[in-house]
């Protein structure tokens, strides 16, 4: 069988191991870390519509806020729905951590949950520097500053992750493409090679 029909058939299985939807035994902390990406991703599509990346985002992000008809409340979804995922995916590690479930056959889903993790933060990061408040420009000058240590490729790599944010405002559009559009769209299609991975190991129950 070849690996395309292999995914459709894991993405509607014919059956479940007994015990792997145990609530209990994973908290489905991992199923609401991706309930929290979906929000994310409808509620940033819909800010989208009226944000503007550069010298204009803080003022952008006032008229979602208190003009846009329930501009506030998407900002505010989509604001918690952030925070959440990263609580989550941390407890999500713990628990795996907990179940001893990054031994083999597993180790190799870990590592994909490694990489996950460090988007998660990422988008997570990048999201705060796109406020484009004073507090966002300091962070965005702080992380070029300690990329900028790093020796003959230092500076470059902050040219890339962040274009030349200012002290007063971290959002660049730089910041915003790898906000919008690149983080979560590799994300997403690792998730799906985790969940994958999750079948393909034998499913989620005690090793
Ligand atoms: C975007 C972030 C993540 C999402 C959406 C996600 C989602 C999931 C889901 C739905 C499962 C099935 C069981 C469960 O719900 O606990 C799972 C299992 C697993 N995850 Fe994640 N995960 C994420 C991040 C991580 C991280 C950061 C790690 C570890 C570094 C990790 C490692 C694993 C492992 C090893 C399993 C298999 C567990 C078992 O079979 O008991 N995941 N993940």
């Amino acid at each position: 069988m070849n690996d395309s029909k292999n995914f459709v058939n894991h993405i509607r299985p014919r059956f479940v191991p007994e015990g792997a939807l145990r609530v209990l035994y994973t908290f489905c902390l991992g199923g609401v870390s991706f309930l929290a990406f979906i929000v994310l991703g409808v509620t940033g599509l819909l800010l989208m519509f009226h944000y503007q990346p550069g010298d204009n985002a803080f003022s952008s992000i006032l008229t979602i806020s208190s003009v846009i008809p329930y501009g506030g409340v998407i900002r505010n979804l989509h604001y918690w729905a952030g925070q959440l995922m990263v609580v989550t995916v941390n407890l999500h590690m713990l628990r795996v951590v907990w179940t001893h479930s990054y031994k083999p056959p597993k180790q190799l889903n870990w590592l994909v949950g490694v990489g996950l993790l460090i988007f998660v933060l990422f988008l997570d990061f990048t999201g705060y520097l796109l406020i484009g408040s004073q507090e966002s420009g300091a962070a965005a000058t702080v992380a070029v500053n300690i990329l900028g240590l790093i020796r003959l490729i230092g500076s470059g790599l902050a040219q890339i992750l962040f274009g030349e944010p200012s002290v007063l405002s971290g959002s660049t559009l730089v910041v915003y493409v790898w906000h919008c559009v690149a983080l979560p769209m590799v994300a997403f299609l690792l998730q799906l090679y985790h969940f994958w991975r999750v079948r393909r190991d034998g499913g989620v129950r005690p090793l």
